[in-house]
């Protein structure tokens, strides 16, 4: 039998390891359009790990309630751990797979940071399918991931790049995915319309704000 996934060996070197390798960089990724989501009410938190950017989101948006959701019990527990006890009666926590969780929409925030690249691509469209009907009309979706630029060096740098994390990945969680689905492709086709962008590294890593067009 295929031996599961868990991200529970690495909570609590996650932050130091992401400092050793990339410095601020995916925190710059996470943030780079989090205020947006300042009127949030209702948000989803996807496979957030330790927990920084729910533990910024609550402070971003004083109204929201969260339903967050990972895989790794002790990445959820050190979540948890992050936020004071006003912040964390907001939060729901479930320990879930997003593939096969029944989400609790509709919802009009949901973030997906260094995550959907967990998935392969099958699995991240039936994902993006199915989670952007749970956002509401004017609702926003916040995404990061490493990306694979097109051509030239960038590409190139990007696949040793992206062969070493998920060789890392693969030894310390046993995740099998090699390669970063399309997600902005999927996000796009779902409806959703990107509004503002980031890129960072020379096109290595990319955050995106989209928003479901509002109901005429
Ligand atoms: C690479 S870490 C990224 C953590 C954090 N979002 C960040 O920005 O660094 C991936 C996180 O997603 C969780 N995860 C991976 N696959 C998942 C899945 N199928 N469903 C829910 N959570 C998942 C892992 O447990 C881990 O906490």
């Amino acid at each position: 039998m295929a031996k599961p996934v868990t991200f529970d060996r690495l909570a609590r070197v996650y932050r130091p390891l992401e400092w050793i390798a990339f410095g601020r960089t995916l925190e710059r990724a996470r943030t780079a359009h989090l205020d947006a989501l300042a009127d949030a009410r209702r948000a989803l938190v996807i496979g957030d790990g330790d927990g920084r950017a729910l533990a910024r989101l609550l402070r971003i948006a004083p109204c929201a309630s969260v339903h967050a959701i990972d895989t790794s019990a002790a990445m959820l527990e050190r979540a948890a751990s992050r936020l004071d006890d006003a912040d964390r009666h907001r939060v729901t926590f479930e320990q879930a797979d997003v593939r096969t969780f029944v989400a609790r929409g509709p919802y009009d925030a949901i973030t997906t940071l260094f995550v959907l690249d967990c998935l392969t691509s099958s699995d991240a469209a039936a994902v993006v399918a199915r989670l952007s009907a749970e956002l509401t009309p004017g609702g926003c979706w916040l995404w990061a991931d490493f990306v694979e630029p097109p051509t030239g060096w960038r590409r190139l740098r990007a696949r040793l790049l992206l062969r070493f994390l998920y060789w890392f990945f693969r030894m310390t969680t046993n995740l099998q995915v090699r390669e970063v689905p399309p997600a902005e492709q999927l996000l796009d086709a779902a409806g959703l319309e990107a509004v503002a962008v980031t890129e960072l590294e020379q096109g290595l890593i990319r955050s995106v704000l989209f928003r479901r067009p509002a109901a005429r």
